[in-house]
């Protein structure tokens, strides 16, 4: 697939199934996301790849730690990992640098997940980018081995789609786009 059409035509996908890429792919994938632009060549991002079993213990991770008021949504925390294949956490490491603030660390992770999300999708496979109360929860962060300052920037959840890619949203440049000077 030609870099334009796949820049153009990815779509996210909610419903995803096996087969998730193949071990090869991922390493396809995995090279478009390290290739994202970096401001000081920091390297801010870590990547942890959660699939088979590991999505179950990341449910109880999700139920253990982010207080369902029921036991449906207990049992929706449980079950939310089981919508791919294959999970990757897309994690900021924050580094010290005198010209390069914390959000422009975030900036190049989320860069990554976009180059892999793109991969994905001209691989014959798609993804949806989600975080939510998870993301955010610094009880989940520790519980994957990541310190509280570290911030997770996403959970890319990646697999075959069910159902036809959804149409691409019209966007009108015009409404996106000026001119100035
Ligand atoms: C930082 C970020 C966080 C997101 N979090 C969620 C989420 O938690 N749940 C969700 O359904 N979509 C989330 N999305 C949006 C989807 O990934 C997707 O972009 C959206 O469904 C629109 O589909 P499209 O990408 O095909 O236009 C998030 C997107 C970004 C960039």
């Amino acid at each position: 697939m030609d870099a334009l059409d796949a820049l153009q035509n990815r779509t996210a996908s909610p419903r995803l199934v096996e087969p998730a890429p193949s071990q090869d792919e991922l390493q396809e994938i995995l090279k478009a996301g390290l290739r994202a632009p970096d401001h000081g060549m920091l390297r801010p991002w870590h990547f942890l790849l959660i699939s088979g079993e590991g999505r179950e213990k990341l449910g109880q991770v999700f139920a253990a730690n982010l207080e369902p008021e029921s036991e449906q949504e207990k049992e929706k925390l449980l079950n939310s990992p089981l919508r791919a294949p294959l999970i990757i956490v897309a994690v900021t490491r924050f580094k010290e640098h005198p010209k390069v603030p914390n959000i422009e660390q975030v900036c190049a992770t989320a860069a990554a997940v976009q180059n892999m999300s793109v991969a994905i999708h001209a691989l014959g496979y798609s993804s949806i980018w989600r975080t939510g109360k998870a993301a955010f929860s610094t009880a989940v962060k520790e519980a994957l081995g990541f310190a509280a300052t570290d911030e997770i920037v996403g959970f890319l959840y990646v697999g075959t789609p069910t159902f036809a890619d959804r149409p691409v949203p019209e966007n009108k440049i015009e409404d996106y786009v000026s001119t100035w000077g």
